[in-house]
């Protein structure tokens, strides 16, 4: 069966009409195993703000240390992710909400353990697919919040587009679509329909593509490679958009690609 990945940014998430639309292309889309790794950039922010934090970004990626940790982990597999699962459940998707350190599905490694700012910032180094495929067998979709676990058992806050990729690239997903809060990669005022590596360096160079687009990015191309087929990034456009992004039409995207020259054989 054909795999998708579908990551869903936080800001989707308050969308009127977003959800029950959703709901039905998934449940439009039977013959697909599909599975959504959610983030929730806006949640955690509220958190951080309720509990006197300070919100710090570096390079499009959230600040998490030993004090954060819990309420990036609240907000992530607690609000968000049940907030999902059963939103989608009560629309007819059998939707399962499960984290990263469900059965060791995301192992991870802190990208700088001795900086005591951001030691609970992680990058995955292992993914293990058995939680996925028992809920497919069963007919089931998983949610995934993207907390993922140290070999110690430690919470790390990994960046949800980082673990989409790592998810799609484990899975040789054929379709990995990136749903955000604007429908492409906007160059010069335009949704540019072909991102190639080339675009990406100068688009960074220039600062029109930054913030949390870098890390949304950032690994694409690198998946290309690792056999994922399809990588698109868009918004959700309504009823139907997930149908329309598979066959490409009648909705806005980008879609990352190698070269030109492979851009100009579609
Ligand atoms: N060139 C660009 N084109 C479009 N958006 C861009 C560009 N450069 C930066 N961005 C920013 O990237 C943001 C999307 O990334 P962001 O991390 O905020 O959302 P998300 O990944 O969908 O959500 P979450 O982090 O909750 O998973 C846009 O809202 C926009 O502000
Ligand atoms: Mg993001």
């Amino acid at each position: 069966m054909a795999s998708m990945i579908l990551k869903i940014g936080g800001s989707l998430l308050g969308e009127t009409g977003f959800l029950k639309e959703l709901a039905h292309s998934l449940n439009n889309l039977c013959e697909w195993d599909i599975a959504i790794l959610h983030g929730g950039g806006p949640m955690i922010s509220r958190l951080f703000r309720v509990f006197g934090k300070e919100n710090t970004f570096i390079n499009g990626l959230r600040a998490t240390n030993d004090e954060t940790i819990d309420l990036v982990e609240m907000a992530l597999s607690g609000q968000v992710n049940k907030f999902l699962a059963r939103k989608l459940t009560a629309f007819e998707v059998p939707a399962v909400g499960i984290s990263g350190t469900d059965a060791g599905l995301f192992l991870a490694a802190p990208i700088s353990s001795n900086a005591p700012a951001v030691n609970r910032v992680g990058e995955i180094t292992t993914v293990q697919l058995d939680v996925i495929f028992s809920l497919w067998v069963n007919m089931l979709l998983p949610v995934v919040s993207p907390v993922a676990v140290d070999s110690a058992g430690n919470a790390l806050n990994v960046n949800a587009d980082s673990a989409a990729y790592s998810l799609a690239a484990r899975l040789k997903a054929d379709t990995l679509i990136f749903l955000s809060d604007v429908p492409g990669i906007r160059l010069n005022e335009t949704v540019v329909p072909v991102l190639t590596p080339e675009i990406l360096k100068n688009g960074i160079a220039s600062g029109e593509i930054h913030s949390g687009m870098i890390p949304k990015l950032e690994k694409g191309f690198q998946t290309l490679d690792s056999g994922v087929k399809t990588i698109l990034i868009s918004t959700w456009q309504g009823s139907g958009t997930l149908e329309n992004l598979l066959t490409q039409k009648e909705v806005t995207f980008t879609q990352l690609k190698k070269g030109i020259h492979d851009a100009a054989l579609d």
